[in-house]
């Protein structure tokens, strides 16, 4: 199938008391273990890039990868840019066939936030593409941007219903003690506040920061309310150690085709599991 919108397959995912996870994506093998793991699961699934993953590889390289990967398989794929900070990226993102995008002006105070996520919901509403964004702060470290526990701050319900009313976004990411990378100790990750914005805030709401969050902590948040569950860090960390280990076995190793074979093989497994886990085995039948 061609790259699609994710918000069928979202809504989908609601409706069923599930999520659709969305895995943070860095070259071809990260690429095609999502889509084939996804594939042997049936499921919809979301492959996103930072703008760090863009810069590495170029949007037209990694756009491309993506399309030819949602090409060969029959199950819905989108292609989303993950906490983009840059109105003139996510314009490109666009032209080259990104299906889905994420305006992160959580940095901004309300007024600045809203003001640029209503730039990006108009352009990207006319072709298509659907718009996540952010409000209140989550902790943690992606693409070397570190937000301190300090300078974290959690989604606000009220706040939330105004900004998703005043923007038009399809999706919202909310802070409720999640946070990018590994954690230190176990996330307390406040449930009752997810229930206050879910009564106020009719749009999908978004789980950043899913790496290192106990299962059952996952399964609470989707059944009150989270849609999209966002994992990157817990796809790296097998990776990494597939490709140690390689080495370890033979120091001599300089065949990528066998060290990212074992990483590609790693990553896909964690992909499957995490599919299961939020519930969207199966779901890409549903939607055809
Ligand atoms: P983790 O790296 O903690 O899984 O965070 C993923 C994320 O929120 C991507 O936007
Ligand atoms: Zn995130």
């Amino acid at each position: 199938m061609a790259l699609v919108n994710p918000l069928a397959m979202i809504e989908a995912a609601r409706r069923k008391g599930a999520a659709v996870a969305a895995f943070n994506v860095h070259n071809l093998e990260t690429v095609q273990a999502v889509v084939e793991a996804a594939a042997a699961e049936r499921a919809p699934v979301m492959l996103q890039t930072t703008p760090g993953t863009l810069k590495h590889a170029g949007i037209p390289y990694i756009a491309a990868i993506a399309k030819v990967a949602a090409e060969l398989h029959r199950i819905p794929v989108a292609l989303h840019v993950d906490h983009c900070g840059s109105f003139g990226t996510i314009v490109q993102c666009i032209q080259y066939g990104y299906t889905s995008v994420m305006i992160d002006g959580s940095h901004y105070p309300y007024p600045e936030n809203v003001a640029l996520v209503q730039r990006v919901v108009e352009i990207a509403k006319a072709a298509g593409v659907a718009v996540e964004a952010e409000l209140g702060r989550i902790g943690g470290t992606e693409d070397q941007v570190t937000v301190a526990e300090r300078e974290a701050t959690f989604t606000v319900p009220e706040e939330a219903r105004d900004f998703a009313a005043a923007t038009g976004i399809n999706t919202l990411a909310i802070a409720i003690g999640t946070a990018h990378g590994e954690y230190h100790g176990e996330p307390r990750i406040d449930f009752e506040r997810l229930t206050a914005i879910r009564s106020l805030v009719d749009i999908p709401l978004v789980l950043h920061g899913a790496s290192g969050v106990p299962d059952e902590s996952v399964r609470q948040a989707i059944r009150r309310g989270i849609a999209k569950v966002n994992i990157a860090t817990e796809l790296k960390i097998p990776m990494a150690q597939a490709i140690q280990a390689s080495f370890a076995q033979n120091p001599r190793e300089n065949d990528p085709r066998n060290y990212l074979g074992a990483a590609k093989e790693a990553v896909k497994r964690v992909v499957r599991e995490k599919i299961r886990l939020c519930g969207a085995s199966g779901l890409a039948d549903e939607l055809r």
